[in-house]
């Protein structure tokens, strides 16, 4: 694929910020209303961020769009469906378009899987986390293993793709544990798993525990050896990583999601979504108002829930292109670094990187980080970077 392909995708993320209950280790922009949501108001509000946005960027052509949250399994049918209308309206829409939706995998979930489906979600991710009871529990789940898996059975039928993650690299878990709940989890496993290893994200209660010694974290060696593993048995099922951390059968990859590792164009909508938009031919960071009601008035007012507008610098871009690309398989392309930077990356730091086995170079001139990298990713990056 020449680089002119990879840049054209465009991806619309959309944010719904609703959960039933705050899982004790994620800092993601979720909050837990008693009252019901109204999704009318909401439905409003989306539709015009997204005029807002087309109007800065048009002529586009969609060619994925993913809802993310937060819970998006909440959401009605018909949102779903009103807020697809808007995206079409506004903007081409591509004939594979990639429509994908974050699910929590509860009965009742499940239930309005028919119903996305006809809305036009193509693409479900269901977010297991662990085929443990006990484990879900401890992580704060409201669904059991069972649960899970018959919400991956169903999204098998209904969707014509689906994915599930998983979070490893948990308190008290063995080696042996994780390579038979992943052996599991391999048997449900479509063409998509995303496999996370545990981070302690502050001012989670999950950071309290850790700070307090009640919850333990394998250590280093440990924690490597059950990458190692993932990657071993991922790919050995034919689902080779990806990503840090997204393993997929070839062509089975998440196409809005290589739209920001590849460091493609993208558009945000809702509450504290970011975007990169490429407006007179500069590159913009975008992002909206993170406070579900907050995000709801400022678009009410104003028409979008814009806070950040940047026009991104050669060298940000070049940064934000390492720190994306270097998560992908595939690596980067270093005339595509240098062109932003207006400099070709460090040879003597690629060198002694690849010295230490961290990088290499590829046939084709790509750079990648290696799998004794990954480990490291980020210490690769900064000093690519600086
Ligand atoms: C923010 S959630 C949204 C999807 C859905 N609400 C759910 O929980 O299944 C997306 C994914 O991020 C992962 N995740 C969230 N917090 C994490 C953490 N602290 N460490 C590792 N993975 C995490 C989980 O695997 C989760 O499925
Ligand atoms: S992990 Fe998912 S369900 Fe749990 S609080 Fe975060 S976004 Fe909500």
């Amino acid at each position: 694929m020449s680089e002119a392909e990879r840049a054209t995708p465009f991806g619309v993320y959309i944010h719904w910020p609703f959960c039933l209950s705050k899982c004790p280790y994620c800092d993601f922009n979720s909050h837990v209303r008693q009252a019901a949501i109204d999704e009318p108001r909401f439905v409003a509000a989306f539709t015009a961020e997204i005029a807002a946005t087309a109007q800065r960027i048009p002529g586009r052509t969609v060619s994925t769009i993913f809802f993310g949250g937060g819970t998006p399994s909440l959401m009605r049918p018909d949102t779903v469906g009103a807020i697809l209308d808007a995206v079409g309206r506004h903007w081409a829409i591509a004939s594979d378009v990639e429509i994908t939706l974050e699910a929590n995998p509860t009965s009742v979930e499940a239930a309005r899987f028919r119903g996305y489906r006809a809305a036009g979600v193509n693409r479900v991710s269901l977010g297991v986390q662990s085929l443990d009871d006990a484990v879900l529990k401890e992580l704060g789940r409201l669904h059991t293993a069972r649960e899970a898996l018959d919400a991956v059975a169903i999204a098998r039928a209904i969707f014509p793709r689906y994915s599930f993650d998983l979070i490893y690299a948990r308190p008290r878990q063995t080696l042996a544990a994780w390579r038979s709940e992943l052996v599991a989890a391999l048997v449900h496993a479509g063409e998509h798993l995303s496999l996370y290893q545990l981070t302690i994200e502050p001012e989670t209660p999950f950071a309290a525990l850790h700070a307090s010694g009640k919850l333990v974290l394998p250590d280093d060696d440990l924690g490597r050896a059950l990458y190692d593993t993932t990657l071993d048995q991922c790919a050995a099922a034919g689902l080779p990583a990806y990503e840090i951390s997204n393993h997929a059968r070839p062509g089975g990859e998440c196409r809005h999601n290589l739209v920001y590792w590849r460091y493609g164009e993208y558009a945000g909508i809702g509450p504290g979504a970011h975007g990169r938009l490429i407006v007179d031919g500069t590159r913009r960071a975008t992002a909206t108002e993170k406070r579900p009601e907050a995000w709801l008035m400022r678009v009410e007012s104003r028409g979008h829930g814009v806070t950040v507008d940047d026009a991104l610098s050669r060298d940000e871009q070049a940064d934000e292109l390492l720190l994306m690309g270097l998560r992908l398989a595939e690596g980067i392309d270093p005339r595509r670094y240098a062109a932003f930077a207006g400099r070709p990356l460090d040879a003597e730091r690629i060198a002694a990187l690849a010295g230490h086995g961290f990088v290499e170079t590829t046939a084709d001139g790509r750079l990648r980080v290696t799998r004794s990298g990954f480990p490291v990713l980020d210490a690769v990056v900064a000093d690519l970077a600086a």
